[in-house]
């Protein structure tokens, strides 16, 4: 993992929708990395978000990948709506989904990367047969549903697990947070061997903007990184 740089996901869960379009071109301009698009249906979390319309719009003013994160039940049947609009990664959850594997393989069969996201009391060990056919892993450090809630810092020994899994049986695979990072908690994820920090709040919410927060995010990051590369 040692030479792997940290990425930034900037989550638009926290943006301003009425200047959506602006602020993914500001998150853009100051190094953003992807967009992480927090889709979310009422059901499998207790909040309502957006659909594939949204990703559509963003397609046409953003060359950045756009990764969707699937926090509803079904999410097989909306994979084609938002392959069509636009996406190029999923991020389905392994909670409630009977045939992880069968979604997985679909999203392959797509040709977009696919990855499994695990909830904070979801333990690492439910990834190790799936890991071989992901690209990247999400182990969330909130419960899904919501921007802006603190950083669970249990969490951080599992993400010591799941880097050292990967390490052991997908080196290239992909080790992502979500939920709680800023520049307090983003060393913290960094140092357990996270490789990919989503944030909303801490980019879209930051009064010092949006420019000046990324950096400040990243540079909180790679701190960490070049004093673990020591
Ligand atoms: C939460 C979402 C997150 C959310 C993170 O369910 O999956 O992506 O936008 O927001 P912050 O960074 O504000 O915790
Ligand atoms: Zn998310």
């Amino acid at each position: 993992m040692e030479d792997k740089l940290v990425k930034l996901a900037p989550s638009i869960l926290a943006a301003d929708f009425a200047r959506l379009g602006e602020q993914v071109t500001e998150a853009e301009r100051a190094g953003a990395d992807r967009i992480h698009v927090d889709i979310m249906d009422g059901h499998f979390v207790p909040n309502l978000s957006m659909g594939a319309p949204i990703v559509h719009s963003l397609r046409r003013i953003t060359g950045l990948q756009l990764e969707i994160h699937m926090m509803i039940s079904d999410p097989d049947f909306f994979l084609d709506e938002f392959v069509e609009a636009g996406s190029d990664s999923f991020l389905v959850h392994w909670e409630g989904n009977n045939n992880l594997h069968r979604t997985v393989q679909r999203i392959r069969a797509l040709g977009k990367r696919a990855g499994v996201a695990i909830n904070p009391a979801t333990p690492a060990v439910v990834l190790e047969e799936i890991l071989p056919d992901t690209d990247q892993v999400l182990v969330m450090t909130v419960n899904p549903g919501f921007g802006n809630q603190r950083f669970i810092h249990t969490t951080l020994p599992k993400i010591r697990g799941v880097a050292q899994m990967i390490e052991q049986l997908k080196p290239e695979c992909e080790l992502e947070v979500d939920g709680g990072i800023d520049e307090g908690t983003a060393p913290l994820a960094v140092a357990a061997g996270a490789n990919v920090l989503v944030a909303g709040s801490a980019i879209f919410g930051a009064d010092i903007g949006i420019c000046a927060a990324m950096q400040q995010l990243r540079r909180a990051a790679c701190r960490e990184e070049q004093s673990m590369k020591r």
